[in-house]
C-alpha cells in the first residue's frame, strides 16, 4: 500500500512551481492538517526541502540527493514493483544479495540497491565497476510465470525499458547493441545481467542486474574502458537525480512486464529492433569458436539474434559478442 508520505510527495510533485494548500492535501488524502504537518516535518529530516506558506500551502523546493529507500519509494508510481526496497550504502554485488533475499522468499518485485559495489559482476564473468555513488547499481527479484526458456526476452524486454527512459525523459538517442548493452553515442551506457533459479520447466526466480553509469566524468570510468564508456552526465552535458532516474525505471519497467505477461513479447521485439544497433548493416560477430561477419537481421522470439552469413543463410546467434566499434572492414 502507498504510504501517506508517499502520497503527499506524489501530490506536491504533481505541480512543481505552484502551491498545494494543506485544505487540498487534507481533502485528497483524508488526514487532518496536523497530521500534513507531521509528515512535512519527517519529509524535511529525510532532506527533502519543502516550503510552507500560510494561506498559499506547501511545495517541495529540492528532493534529496541521497538514494534511500524512502526517497526512492516516495513519489514512485508503482502498483507492485519496489513495494519493497533494500538500499546499501556498500555491498558486493547487488545480485548476490538479491539472490540471498529471493532464497529466504521474498516477493516478486523486490528491488536491491547499492551507491556502491566492491564486487559487481558483469556479463562472461566479467567485473563491473561501480563507483560509489556515480551511477545505478540494482537488481530486481521477479518471480514470472513463464517457462525458463523465455526468460532472455525479460533482459531484451529491460533494455527497451532502458532505451524508453533515457529517450523520453532525457531526451537522449540511445542504441540497443545485442544482448544487452545500451549505448549512447557509439560507447556504452548501461549493461543488464539476468540471471535465474530454475527447474526444467518452471522459474523459482529471476534476478535482473542493472548497470548503469549516471554521473561519472570521465576520470571516474577505468583507464581501460574509457574509450569505449560512458555516462549519461558525460552525454548531456548535466547532472542527473539518480532517485528519479530509478523511480521513472521502475515505473517503465512494470509497465512493460504486465504488457509483455499479457500480450507477449512481439511489442517488446518490434520495440527492440527500432533501438538496434547496426541492424541491416555487416559487421563482425565473435562467438567462442570463430569471427565471422555478417548481417545484423533482428532478433528471434527466443532472445537469439540472427544473422545472415555469405551464403545468404540467416543462422541464430545464442552467445558471443558484436563488433564493439563497428568498424566493419
Ligand atoms: C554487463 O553489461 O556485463 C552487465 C552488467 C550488469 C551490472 C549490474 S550492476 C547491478 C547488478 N549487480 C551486479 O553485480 N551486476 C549487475
Amino acid at each position: 500500500m502507498e504510504s501517506t508520505r508517499s502520497k503527499i510527495i506524489n501530490l506536491l510533485s504533481t505541480k512543481q512551481d505552484t502551491y498545494i494548500s494543506g485544505q487540498e492535501i487534507s481533502n485528497q488524502l483524508n488526514i487532518s492538517r496536523s497530521a500534513i504537518w507531521k509528515h512535512i516535518k519527517e519529509l524535511e529530516k529525510a532532506g527533502f526541502i519543502i516550503e510552507g506558506i500560510r494561506n498559499k500551502g506547501y511545495r517541495i523546493v529540492q528532493s534529496p540527493n541521497n538514494v534511500s529507500e524512502n526517497t526512492v519509494q516516495w513519489g514512485l508510481n508503482t502498483k507492485w514493483l519496489g513495494k519493497s526496497i533494500i538500499h546499501k550504502e556498500s555491498t558486493t554485488s547487488t545480485q548476490h544479495l538479491a539472490h540471498q533475499l529471493a532464497s529466504e522468499d521474498k516477493e516478486h518485485g523486490t528491488v536491491v540497491i547499492a551507491d556502491e559495489q566492491t564486487q559487481g559482476k558483469g556479463r562472461l564473468s566479467r567485473d563491473w565497476y561501480s563507483a560509489k555513488d556515480k551511477g545505478i547499481w540494482m537488481s530486481i527479484l521477479l518471480r514470472p510465470t513463464i517457462p525458463p526458456y523465455l526468460a532472455p526476452q525479460l533482459t531484451l524486454l529491460t533494455a527497451t525499458v532502458l532505451a524508453d527512459v533515457l529517450k523520453e525523459s532525457l531526451n537522449l538517442v540511445p542504441k540497443i547493441k545485442w544482448p544487452n548493452d545500451i549505448l549512447l553515442d557509439n560507447k556504452k551506457v548501461s549493461g543488464i545481467l539476468t540471471e535465474m533459479q530454475a527447474e526444467q520447466d518452471r522459474i523459482d526466480y529471476v534476478v535482473i542486474g542493472i548497470g548503469m553509469n549516471v554521473n561519472h566524468e570521465q576520470q571516474d570510468l577505468l583507464a581501460n574502458i574509457q574509450s569505449k564508456a560512458t555516462s549519461l552526465k558525460l552525454v548531456s552535458g548535466k547532472s542527473i537525480d539518480i532517485t528519479e532516474l530509478i523511480q521513472k525505471i521502475l515505473e517503465y519497467f512494470e509497465a512493460a512486464y504486465e504488457e509483455f505477461m499479457n500480450n507477449g513479447f512481439s511489442n517488446i521485439k518490434e520495440k527492440w529492433e527500432s533501438y538496434g544497433y547496426r541492424l541491416g548493416e555487416s559487421i563482425s560477430i565473435t562467438t567462442y569458436h570463430d569471427v565471422q561477419k555478417a548481417v545484423l537481421v533482428g532478433i528471434d522470439e527466443d532472445g537469439a539474434l540472427l544473422a545472415k552469413f555469405k551464403d545468404d543463410e540467416i543462422k541464430k546467434i545464442y552467445s558471443g559478442e558484436i563488433d564493439w566499434f563497428g568498424n566493419e572492414n
